[in-house]
């Protein structure tokens, strides 16, 4: 692959072959030399036109430890606050010859539609509800070394999926790894169709939980509402909030994941998302780091054995 825009069109021995090589990352970054040569030579650009705290970190941190030289557009002092078009400011940083563009944008398709504009590989941080391809692959690397696999799992995605490009990139992931997803929250929140995805919906938590290896809790997405339905916290903490009591018909062994930012009190109990037995959202933010270094490792790769395709 030349750039890394979504799940969709990676194939299984795909994913797999970057899990593998983020988890050869993980045990990298736990030792105390830090510093790789794989993109030794290479510029990457970090665009987020959207806020960040995880993603943007990690993708900075994951240059920088396999020596690139790695620039973050401070987008709120850019021109594009001038009037400049997302194009157009594409096109100028693609003038000076980055090697690798990460971008966060909140229109769906706003990152495909760069990636046909620059030279370089595009590596999607997550497009409006569209996808958000590296935290799918992060949280699937958590999921295999909790689970010792990464097929034939129940797994339930909880509260927002309409809004939601991490619910979207998931279901794709999951599925092709054959395991079997539920969908769990408000109807107003679940977009109609989606079984055709291959997943089963609930609205009654307590139903959707039953036996299942994983739980996935999502943020209400307020900024993607648009006005529509807006759930009172409180009684959206009653009915979808996850607590001990309603993860009670999990597996006793079932992690509970969230990809944040988190919303204490409101998806999720503070007590159980610091519970280190049952949550692994720590680790989701250090398997970032591992994921987003194989996929810019496998880019650069590619970028290097086709070196015509990136002066195209
Ligand atoms: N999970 C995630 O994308 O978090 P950030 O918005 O902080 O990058």
């Amino acid at each position: 692959q030349r750039h890394l825009l979504g799940i969709e069109p990676l194939r299984p021995d795909e994913i797999t072959t970057i899990l593998d090589l983020a988890d050869q990352y993980v045990t990298f970054n736990r030792s105390r030399d830090k510093h790789a040569r794989a993109l030794a030579g290479l510029t990457q650009i970090n665009m987020f036109f959207e806020n960040s705290t995880r993603t943007q970190s990690s993708f900075e941190i994951a240059g920088k430890r396999l020596g690139a030289d790695v620039m973050n557009m401070a987008m709120q002092a850019s021109s594009i606050k001038k009037g400049e078009t997302l194009i157009d400011t594409a096109m100028t940083l693609n003038a000076m010859h980055p090697d690798l563009l990460v971008v966060r944008h909140p229109h769906s398709g706003a990152v495909d539609l760069l990636s046909q504009k620059v030279n370089c590989a595009v590596l999607n941080a997550g497009d409006g509800k569209h996808e958000h391809p590296t935290q799918a692959l992060l949280d699937a690397l958590t999921i295999r070394r909790a689970k010792g696999r990464l097929h034939r799992l129940n797994i339930a995605i909880c509260g927002d999926i309409a809004h939601s490009r991490v619910a979207r990139s998931n279901i794709l992931l999951l599925h092709k790894m054959e395991n079997r997803i539920r969908l769990v929250g408000p109807s107003t929140l679940i977009p109609s169709g989606i079984e055709h995805f291959g997943v089963e919906v609930y609205d009654d938590m307590r139903k959707g939980l039953e036996d299942v290896d994983v739980v996935m809790m999502l943020r209400l997405q307020r900024e993607r509402m648009d006005g529509g339905f807006i759930p009172s916290e409180r009684e959206y903490y009653h009915r979808y909030g996850l607590d001990a009591e309603k993860l009670a018909v999990a597996k006793p062994d079932a992690i509970v994941m969230h990809p944040g930012p988190m919303n204490r009190g409101v998806e999720i109990d503070g007590t159980l998302a610091d519970d280190i037995n049952r949550s692994v959202i720590q680790d989701q933010v250090e398997m970032g780091v591992a994921v987003r270094m194989a996929v810019m490792d496998l880019l650069a790769r590619n970028l290097r054995a086709n070196p015509k395709e990136i002066m195209a």
